[in-house]
């Protein structure tokens, strides 16, 4: 398995460490633009191969995609992130240049790579990988809902207080702070429904702590945050590698499923050495049904900014 990862930024950086911590990649190979950036954070995460135990190899590239060629998974995370006060869909502007010159530069040396998007407004830049390649849509994988995930199972945990490990939650729709749908309906502490668990009023703090959970760290680290971000792709791409038929909330370019056309937006895939295996279609509520069909009108408009790089 070879994995590239282009930003060598906080997030990209962050992606590589968790992928050769886990050990189940033979190479991961970094890309940046800024010269000797990802050659140096792939060699200083090189020097902790002994500390951590790890052989996989990490080196880096200064925007040469030569050393990529031949990569099975590639990872977006080359673009501006937000700052304080700003909302994931204004980095639209300079991000979306940046993720469609990408996304042809990987596809040149790596014509069968399965891309997955992190750069935001991460639903509107898969959309964009989707309208600016020709490859199939099972190839295309937008990581925002399995962050988003780990990010309302951390609220749960705390509500319940209680290990995250012993809670099971999935959040589906937009990843933005009024797109997120946490499927509070469906969360569990050991297959015990947490409405059982928890007041009304408890649940509803969990469910707006959630949506905001990006903003909030970006409120207090002044940039947005890497760790779980990284956590989330190394995940997304172990099941890939280890072909699991693993499900995770990911952003899939819908073509009915759950009644919407023609946009990228999380919902439930099986993901394995394909990519999106397939998409699982789970009964909703009808409150989680509105608020996934508004939440994909929002991101429409959004990929409608789109017409000037398209
Ligand atoms: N989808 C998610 O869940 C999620 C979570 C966190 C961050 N993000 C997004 O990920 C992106 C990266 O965030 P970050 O905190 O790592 O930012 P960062 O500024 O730390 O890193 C971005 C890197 O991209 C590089 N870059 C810019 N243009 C490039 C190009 N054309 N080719 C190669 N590299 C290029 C920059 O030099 C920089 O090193 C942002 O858009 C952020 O909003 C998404």
């Amino acid at each position: 398995m070879k994995v590239t990862v282009v930003g060598a930024g906080a997030v990209g950086a962050s992606c590589a460490e968790y992928i050769a911590i886990k050990n189940f990649a033979s190479e991961v190979v970094l890309v940046d633009i800024k010269e000797g950036y990802a050659e140096g954070k792939a060699m200083d995460l090189m020097q902790t191969a002994s500390l951590n135990g790890f052989d996989t190899k990490i080196t880096g590239s200064t925007n040469d995609y030569s050393p990529t060629a031949g990569t099975d998974v590639a990872v977006i995370t080359s673009g501006i992130p937000r700052k304080p006060g700003m909302t994931r869909e204004e980095l639209i502007g300079i991000n979306a240049g940046i993720v469609k010159e990408v996304s042809g530069n990987i596809l040149k040396h790596s014509p069968d790579a399965i891309i997955i998007v992190v750069s935001n407004p991460m639903d509107t830049m898969a959309y964009l990988v989707h309208k600016a390649t020709d490859i199939p849509k099972n190839r295309i994988i937008g990581m925002g809902g399995a962050l988003d995930s780990a990010r309302f199972k951390y609220r749960l945990s705390d509500a319940l207080e209680c290990p995250a490990s012993d809670v099971e939650g999935m959040v589906i729709g937009g990843h933005s702070d009024k797109g997120m749908v946490p499927l509070i309906s469906k969360a569990v502490r050991n297959s015990i429904p947490v409405s059982e668990l928890l007041s009304d009023e408890k649940q509803n703090w969990v469910v707006e702590e959630t949506k905001v959970g990006g903003a909030t760290l970006t409120g207090l680290l002044g940039t947005s945050a890497w760790y779980a971000p990284g956590a989330a792709v190394s995940e997304l791409v172990r099941a890939i590698a280890q072909d699991s038929k693993k499900m995770f909330p990911c952003s899939a370019l819908l073509e009915g499923e759950y009644g919407l056309n023609d946009l990228s937006i999380g919902v439930p895939c099986i993901l394995g050495k394909n990519g999106i295996e397939s998409i699982a279609e789970i009964e909703l509520t009808d409150a989680e049904k509105n608020k996934l069909t508004e939440s994909a009108e929002a991101v429409k408009k959004t990929n409608g900014l789109l017409d000037s790089v398209l």
